[in-house]
């Protein structure tokens, strides 16, 4: 694999992507959108594959979100069984010497008992390692992510454990499904849409855009070390000058 260009020191901590343009890439071919989501999906494991290669410590990927729901149940179902999948792989494959540890953002509340089952199972097994983070979103919205924090913070409150002028930035972080990880330096959207569509809303509040004319199940690690690239060539302000 090439991962030559890209040292490790220059890396960003985080990288979020947005893997969008599996139905296209499926429409495309005349194939059901399913099978874009399953090429998809293999394009997900060959990026994880890269990112722990390179040495990056934090990937956050859209795998599903709290509007994907309105789809059709088949598309959906074959979503969620994508998923699954992957998790059954990385249970046969618990003992390998990986230090990637693969966690679920977003409500998990309203999966299948089986997959919050398998969800902590796979969370259990990533304790203690100290690779490569991979945040997976699932059924993941920035907007509910901020509500359930504001909920937390208001029984705290109710409680009697904090006051309202306590309340700060620090303590909403300490509140998201983030919480304890940097902001994404970094966001990539393929597929040509330029949005956020709901990801890491609060956490983007300084991160890089980088949008690429490529369907998701074509993205490969050259594109991810062309966004790299891309993002060195910014000049982080944060507001300074
Ligand atoms: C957006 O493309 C993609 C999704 C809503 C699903 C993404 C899911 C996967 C890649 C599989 C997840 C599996 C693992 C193992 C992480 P779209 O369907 O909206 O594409 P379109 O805009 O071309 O219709």
């Amino acid at each position: 694999m090439e991962n030559k260009r890209v040292r490790r020191d220059d890396l960003p901590k985080h990288i979020g992507i947005i893997m969008d343009g599996n139905g296209r890439w499926a429409k495309k071919r005349g194939l059901p959108r399913k099978y874009g989501h399953r090429e998809g999906a293999k394009a997900f494991r060959k990026i994880v594959e890269y990112c722990d290669k390179i040495g990056l410590q934090y990937l956050t990927v859209y795998a599903f979100s709290t509007e994907n729901w309105k789809r059709p149940k088949d598309e959906v179902d074959a979503i969620m069984n994508l998923l699954e999948e992957y998790m059954d792989e990385a249970f046969a494959h618990q003992n390998d010497d990986t230090a990637v540890r693969t966690r679920f953002i977003g409500d998990m509340g309203a999966l299948s008992i089986v997959l919050q089952e398998k969800i902590k199972r796979i969370e259990q097994i990533g304790q203690g390692r100290t690779g490569l983070t991979v945040n997976v979103a699932l059924n993941y919205g920035g907007r509910n992510e901020l509500v359930h924090a504001v909920q937390a913070i208001a029984e705290l409150l109710e409680q009697g454990k904090t006051a309202p002028e306590q309340i700060d930035e620090q303590m909403l972080c300490d509140h998201l499904y983030t919480a304890g990880q940097p902001d994404p330096d970094l966001i990539i959207r393929p597929s040509g849409e330029e949005r956020l569509s709901n990801f890491l809303i609060w956490q983007a509040a300084y991160s890089e855009f980088v949008f690429m004319d490529v369907l998701w199940p074509d993205f490969k690690p050259e594109h991810l070390e062309k966004a790299i690239e891309i993002f060195h060539q910014r000049h982080r302000r944060f507001g300074g000058i």
